[in-house]
């Protein structure tokens, strides 16, 4: 199918996974009010038309956390994206590298830290999440810095996993043993090309990071059933000193929707947040990010690096979180998308798309440089 935007891209990706793990994929938690804000709060954003400037010379570069980079984008972590296509974080590190941006590797990945370190062609960062053995935290810190990750992206949105009713549906929670496997196997049948690439080319290591501690099992049950008995509720601030001491690098907390935590974030000494609200999986019924993101700015703005999450699904769309007041802006579903629509080809092709999508915004808005955008790109001041 001719893939023109990251619509497309859904769509292709709709036609050739498994309905188990686009469903996972593409869906939010509870009634999916947040995921549906996140994307509509920020397309409304009405941008402010301006002509007659010489607009033949635009500079994309910017620089975070020390590198600088083609564009102020960065694929966010996707937990098992790995499975949208054959050794899936591996192909995305490879697009993201070659586009000049950083690449996420998800604590829950499917390919292990060292793999995709090895298919690298750039640093990149890695997530990690709060679990209770933090033997098993200090032992991923300790695979980071060997890999050579460039940053840590320390999630602090999960500490119980929002309830997804999709994946309850299809299969994927909540169907123990014989039968949720017989119906995802069923599912799978219906995507041969999904199942010979991934399902039996993309085999064996399913499981990346965290199989060592699913001590042999290889379902993706027990996969679940692990993260729900592993991620931490005691997660607190206090916590922060530990993973400072297993980490030097740039550490960027993900998941701050509010200005007084964004404040704290800030007094414990992150060099980053991402304003994020996990693309509507956990707490449904909380504000977009877009809605939340410019009190954040205003509140914390000077003291760290602001990345923005949440409902980016163009180029125009990463325009819109800059002038709200985001350094750089992660990309979520959409490289997930096109990860299963086109492997690592789909992933370059969605980043050359957002750029050519961002010269047009940058160009009609009248601005030649990312740090040129600020709210007087907008009609008004939207919220
Ligand atoms: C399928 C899926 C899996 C995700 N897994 C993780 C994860 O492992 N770690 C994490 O910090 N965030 C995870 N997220 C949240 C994303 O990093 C990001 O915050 C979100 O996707 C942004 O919203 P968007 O998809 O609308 O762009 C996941 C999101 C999706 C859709």
């Amino acid at each position: 199918m001719i893939i023109a935007n990251i619509a497309d891209f859904r769509e292709a990706a709709r036609r050739r996974l498994p309905r188990f793990l686009f469903e996972y994929m593409d869906g939010g938690s509870y009634a999916e009010v947040t995921l549906r804000r996140n994307v509509d709060d920020l397309g409304d954003i009405a941008l402010r038309q301006r002509v007659l400037r010489d607009m033949s010379s635009l500079d994309l570069t910017t620089e975070l956390f020390g590198h600088r980079q083609s564009l102020p984008v960065a694929l966010a972590p996707i937990g098992l994206a790995g499975l949208n296509a054959r050794r899936g974080e591996c192909q995305a590190v490879r697009a993201a590298g070659g586009a000049d941006i950083p690449f996420t590797l998800s604590t829950v990945s499917a390919c292990t830290l060292g793999e995709v370190a090895t298919a690298a062609r750039a640093p990149f960062w890695f997530q990690l999440y709060m679990i209770r053995d933090r033997g098993f935290m200090k032992d991923l810190l300790a695979q980071a810095v060997e890999a050579g990750c460039s940053a840590l992206v320390f999630t602090v949105d999960m500490p119980v996993p929002g309830s997804r009713y999709r994946d309850y549906r299809t299969g994927l929670a909540g169907a123990p043993g014989m039968k949720g496997a017989l119906w995802r196997f069923a599912q799978a049948l219906l995507r041969p090309h999904w199942a010979l690439d991934v399902g039996v080319l993309g085999r064996p290591h399913a499981l990346g990071n965290v199989a060592p501690v699913l001590k042999g099992k290889t379902g993706i049950e027990d996969f679940f059933a692990w993260m729900r008995n592993n991620f931490d509720p005691s997660i607190n601030w206090r916590d922060l000193d530990f993973i400072r001491s297993e980490w030097k690098g740039p550490l960027i907390l993900k998941g701050i929707l509010d200005p007084d935590d964004a404040k704290a974030a800030a007094e414990t000494g992150a060099d980053g947040i991402v304003v994020s609200n996990h693309g509507g999986r956990q707490l449904d019924g909380v504000p977009s990010t877009a809605r939340a993101l410019p009190a954040i700015a205003d509140a914390v703005g000077d003291r760290l690096t602001i990345l923005a999450d949440g409902g980016v699904r163009s180029g125009l769309d990463v325009v819109r979180m800059l002038a709200l007041g985001a350094k750089g802006v992660m990309l979520g579903r959409a490289w997930a998308y096109a990860l299963a629509a086109r492997g690592e080809a789909g992933v370059s092709q969605m980043l050359a798309l957002i750029e050519s999508e961002m010269r047009v915004a940058m160009t009609l808005t009248g601005v030649t440089q990312i740090a040129e955008i600020n709210q007087d790109i907008l009609v008004r001041k939207p919220f």
